[in-house]
């Protein structure tokens, strides 16, 4: 691995991702509009002289020229991932999800990139009719973020028959760790342990019965770089899922034991516009091509991401 193009690098995966290859020895430009990205994320990565950070809008079509090198791998994470704030404001969405992609494959293009890894998710499925669900279910979004990132996909299958760039397409599940922020736009998880550490009532929305796989964020990111190692994955749609299937209401509990309240209550709101009932990934394709497995359990995740918590900000 020499060069490589991470976008969205400031945001809780792609900061992690960054962290990761720079520890790989390679080479990295990395680029973030900080709208939902921190700088105190890339506080490691600013002080490795193997990092180059452009502070810049994929869609903006200054992209090109500011973009002048040719990059081994583009990974592509940058992206509104909020599926409550794509019911509220499609087009938003639309445009970095979808006009930002085509304008980081026009890089790609351009640039003789050899291979795109794109960060999808399990939202391309919406509920699918079984569990768990592998990569030949037939897709179903259930939002305008869910949209977004089927059209991404395609774009990225498109732009590899076009124009021979290698697509590799990871669908991830619900991820979570160290870094992850905790507004009512964010991941379960996060705002579950924020909760729970100011005392406040843990909200679940709906029934509780929702089902998830949660993966851990250096699993991800470990699957990620696979991803763009192994020949096996080149035009391939592989789901990165975790191991342990949990219900909504069962991660409530273990927050609250992770963090040790005993005064916290759970309260039921109305179940969210757009979410999915059941989000469980089959990781027999993921295992076949990245021989790849989770390593971290839900309850070492949740102690590591409960520790961070205590320390920093989770506020976006
Ligand atoms: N967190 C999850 O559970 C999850 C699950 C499935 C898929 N994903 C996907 O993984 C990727 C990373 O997600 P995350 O959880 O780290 O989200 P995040 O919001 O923390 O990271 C996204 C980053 O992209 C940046 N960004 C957004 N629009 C941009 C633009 N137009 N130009 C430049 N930078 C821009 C943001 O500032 C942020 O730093 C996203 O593509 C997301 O859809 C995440």
């Amino acid at each position: 691995m020499t060069s490589v193009l991470v976008t969205g690098c400031a945001g809780f995966i792609g900061s992690h991702l960054v962290d990761f290859l720079l520890s790989k020895g390679a080479t990295v430009t990395g680029i973030d509009n900080f709208r939902t990205g921190k700088r105190n994320n890339l506080a490691s990565a600013l002080a490795n002289p193997r990092f180059v950070l452009l502070e810049m809008d994929i869609c903006d079509s200054s992209l090109l020229q500011r973009v002048a090198e040719t990059y081994d791998t583009i990974f592509h994470l940058a992206a509104v991932s909020s599926v409550k704030l794509s019911v509220e404001n499609p087009a938003l969405v639309h445009r970095n999800n979808v006009d930002g992609t085509l304008n980081v494959l026009e890089l790609a293009r351009i640039r003789d990139a050899k291979r795109v890894v794109l960060s999808s998710s399990a939202a391309v499925y919406g509920n699918p009719s079984s569990l768990p669900v592998n990569e030949e279910s037939p897709l179903n979004p259930q939002s305008p973020y869910a949209a977004s990132k089927i059209s991404a996909e395609e774009y990225l299958v498109a732009y590899g028959n076009s124009y021979g760039i290698e697509p590799v397409i990871l669908r991830y599940f619900n991820v979570y760790g160290p870094r992850q922020t905790c507004s009512e736009y964010s991941g379960v998880l996060s705002i579950f342990i924020n909760q729970a550490l100011n005392s406040e009532p843990i909200t679940v929305e709906g029934d509780g019965k929702q089902t998830r796989n949660f993966i851990y964020v250096d699993d991800v990111v470990r699957a990620t770089y696979l991803a763009s190692e192994a020949n096996r994955a080149r035009g391939e749609t592989i789901n990165i899922s975790g191991s342990e299937a949990i219900s909504v209401l069962q991660v409530a509990q273990a927050v609250l034991s992770a963090v040790g309240q005993t005064s916290s209550r759970i309260v039921h709101l109305p179940e969210r516009k757009g979410d999915l009932r059941d989000s469980i990934g089959s990781m027999s394709k993921a295992r076949r091509l990245l021989r790849f497995k989770p390593q971290v359990s839900l309850n070492d995740g949740l102690r590591r991401t409960v520790e961070w918590h205590q320390l920093e900000s989770c506020s976006p």
